[in-house]
């Protein structure tokens, strides 16, 4: 792969707004994941995260309202459809699906907010750093809870290049 440059996150308007009911899918995901799995993580060893993950809903439901008032701004119509949620009684694997989201969310805003600056939209990509400051957030409640070290961020680019199931799906949307 090459190496980026600026001209790599040079994108439409239109792409843009695409790209952020993606975001808004995937913060719906968020939504419904922690409302659910903070209220069926039983078990002692569970108590304060179960408490956390009900906190990341609420913050879920404030980051989908300011993107959907994003893409509103630049002429766009915010979708309705969340990302499939993972269903499961186990407790490491709901933190699990939990942590792979939101590394996945945090590789999406980063990319993100290089192209809002590319764009010179300065508010969006304001908007979106006040965002992936709490996806990281996420990331270090659930990786502890898990007595892991915060993994890196999954890159959409790399994530497309290493899985072509998904590769082909971006591009049948076009
Ligand atoms: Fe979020
Ligand atoms: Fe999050």
């Amino acid at each position: 792969m090459s190496k980026e440059n600026n001209t790599d996150f040079n994108i439409s308007r239109e792409r843009m707004i695409e790209l952020l009911n993606e975001d808004l899918a995937g913060e719906y995901q968020a939504i419904i994941a922690y409302v659910v799995y903070s209220q069926v993580l039983k078990g002692a060893a569970y108590t304060d995260i179960a408490r956390e993950l009900e906190a990341h809903a609420g913050e879920e439901l404030a980051h989908a309202i300011k993107i959907a008032k994003q893409i509103d701004y630049l002429g766009g119509m915010p979708l309705v459809t969340p990302k499939p949620v993972k269903t499961s009684t186990d407790p490491v694997e709901m933190l699990q699906a939990d942590l792979k989201n939101e590394r996945e969310t945090v590789g999406r805003y980063r990319e993100r907010i290089r192209q809002a600056e590319a764009m010179g939209e300065f508010a969006l990509s304001e908007t979106l750093r006040g965002i992936i400051m709490q996806e990281q957030e996420h990331e270090i409640d659930l990786s502890s809870a898990l007595g892991i070290e915060v993994p890196p961020a999954i890159n959409p680019r790399e994530k497309n290049a290493s899985e072509p199931r998904h590769e082909q799906a971006a591009s049948s949307r076009h």
